[in-house]
């Protein structure tokens, strides 16, 4: 039996929209930790509000994760844009999770999907300092990077910070820093604590935190109880402007509103 839920549907995305002064809340019916089919429908969802702002000669930004790979998968061409000169991109290096997830390959099946071109990144996630400073200068990879640092919309995914960390397989040290430090949420590689504080940052090629907070718009997509206090902690953040999120996200952000 589906629980019957206090708030309807627009009453939560009204009240989360207002309570952090977002352009849109789009809230799908479900669960998706318990359901693929509400997985499914953030993924429709998600990639309805990307198609609901994108102009034909955007550079998009995209994460990796489960999440984002579901938009892609439920992407299609728009009947009223041309894409041809859209640019689809991934937000940061990415190899290290599975190739199924990752931000490139994100970014080319939504590219594909949408009939637009995309570039991609190949290099890890998460980089060494002398790595780091090596790749930042050959010039093919400088040159990518410029081009994601100036995307005009970001759509990204947003998991629960200590999950992330075994899914990044960090090291026990920087675990525990992460989790010292309050950690909850995780998303473009940034870690942040309940009050929205960036408290542990991966180096990592691509976006930089700075990008994020002057992209004109950025779509938060996630969704599942579990990852409520995240997403809570991401809205504190203050950056996004579109968030597409799952019923039983939304009545937990909301009882804490
Ligand atoms: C990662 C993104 O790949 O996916 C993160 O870089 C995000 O920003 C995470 O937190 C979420 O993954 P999923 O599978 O829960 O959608």
């Amino acid at each position: 039996p589906v629980a019957k839920s206090l708030f309807g549907l627009e009453d939560l995305e009204e009240k989360i929209r207002s309570s952090y002064g977002l352009k849109k809340v789009i809230v799908v019916p479900g669960d998706c930790e318990v359901s693929p089919f509400t997985k499914r429908e953030l993924g429709r969802a998600g990639s309805k509000a990307l198609l609901g702002v994108l102009r034909t000669d955007d550079t998009v930004a995209v994460t990796g994760g489960s999440t984002l790979s579901e938009v892609a998968e439920q992407m299609s061409a728009p009947l009223n844009l041309s894409c041809r000169e859209t640019l689809i991109v991934p937000a940061r290096g990415g190899l290290g999770e599975s190739m199924e997830i990752q931000a490139n390959t994100i970014a080319s099946t939504m590219a594909k999907r949408l009939g637009a071109h995309y570039r991609l990144l190949h290099v890890p996630d998460l980089l060494s300092e002398e790595a780091y400073q090596s790749l930042a200068h050959e010039p093919n990879i400088a040159e990518i990077v410029q081009i994601i640092r100036r995307s005009r919309v970001i759509v990204h995914g947003i998991g629960d910070a200590l999950e992330m960390t075994r899914r990044r397989r960090l090291d026990r040290e920087t675990v525990e820093k992460i989790r010292a430090a309050g950690a909850v949420a995780e998303s473009f590689g940034h870690y942040f604590n309940e009050q929205g504080e960036v408290v542990h940052s991966m180096l990592t090629m691509g976006l930089r935190l700075e990008d994020i907070v002057r992209t004109e718009i950025v779509i938060g997509i996630a969704g599942g109880k579990r990852k409520a206090k995240a997403i809570h902690a991401v809205l504190r953040f203050g950056q996004e402007n579109i968030l597409v999120i799952d019923e039983a996200a939304a009545e937990e952000i909301v009882r804490e509103i």
